[in-house]
């Protein structure tokens, strides 16, 4: 299936449709999503599987004013200080993955209409991710667990689940470690106790209409270099 043929603001009815169709939506409509949509999707998530049924997460799901208040502050660290995230970022990359991260640099910029070489716009664009897009719902996923590699995967279970429940929605969402850079402006805000760490967090909400950046598709390796029957 071409997933350019479904549209981001039409609902999905499979699962397939909504994998073949998500991707991730950096401009949005303000317009708030209703409450029963997102309890809908939140609490399908928590049916998300993890290690010996652990549980790692849990999800603050933040509109509104305190939303617009989150996002001042982010934007104002952001612009001041350097990232100081619980979880280490990764440092290094095979060589592959390297040009897909180069590319995928190149891209956006060019539908964003920024030259790669203006670090000022770049860094503009960047701060974007602090205001959560123009969404109207950020959300913020935390865990007081230890992390190791399969709490990691626990989480990014959960994740997906919630992207592909909201792309059913007919919403979109971008997918965020950058809202984990800064963990103590978002437990200050939210009032999290010290163990929550945050790890990371997620833009949801309508996806902006006649949005270049939203029309934007990462491309895929050929599946028959990745997957291998016997
Ligand atoms: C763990 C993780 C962290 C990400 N962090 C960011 C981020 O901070 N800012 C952003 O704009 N996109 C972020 N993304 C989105 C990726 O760039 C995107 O998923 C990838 O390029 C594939 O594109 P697609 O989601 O449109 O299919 C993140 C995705 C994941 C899974």
């Amino acid at each position: 299936m071409n997933p350019e043929l479904i549209s981001i603001h039409e609902v999905t009815k499979s699962v397939s449709e909504a994998m073949n169709t998500r991707h991730s939506i950096r401009e949005y409509d303000p317009k708030p999503i209703p409450e029963e949509i997102l309890n809908r999707i939140f609490e399908t998530s928590l049916r998300s599987p993890s290690w010996k049924n652990s549980q790692p997460w849990k999800v603050h799901i933040v509109s509104g004013a305190k939303k617009e208040l989150l996002a001042e502050k982010l934007t104002k660290t952001a612009k001041e200080s350097a990232p100081t995230p619980e979880t280490s970022w990764p440092e290094s990359y095979p060589s592959d993955a390297k040009k897909r991260m180069f590319d995928l640099g190149m891209k956006i910029y060019g539908v964003a209409g920024i030259d790669r070489k203006d670090k000022e716009a770049r860094d503009q664009f960047m701060l974007r991710n602090f205001s959560f897009f123009g969404a109207p719902t950020a959300v913020f996923i935390t865990s007081k667990f230890d992390l190791n590699f399969f709490v990691g995967i626990d989480l990014g279970c959960f994740l997906q689940s919630v992207l592909l429940l909201a792309r059913e929605e007919g919403l979109g969402t971008c997918p965020q470690a950058a809202l984990g850079a800064f963990p103590e402006v978002v437990r200050e805000t939210l009032g999290l106790p010290k163990e929550e760490k945050v790890i990371m967090g997620l833009s949801i909400g309508y996806p902006k209409a006649d949005s270049d950046l939203n029309r934007f598709h990462t491309p895929r390796e050929e599946s028959s270099d990745l997957i291998r029957f016997y």
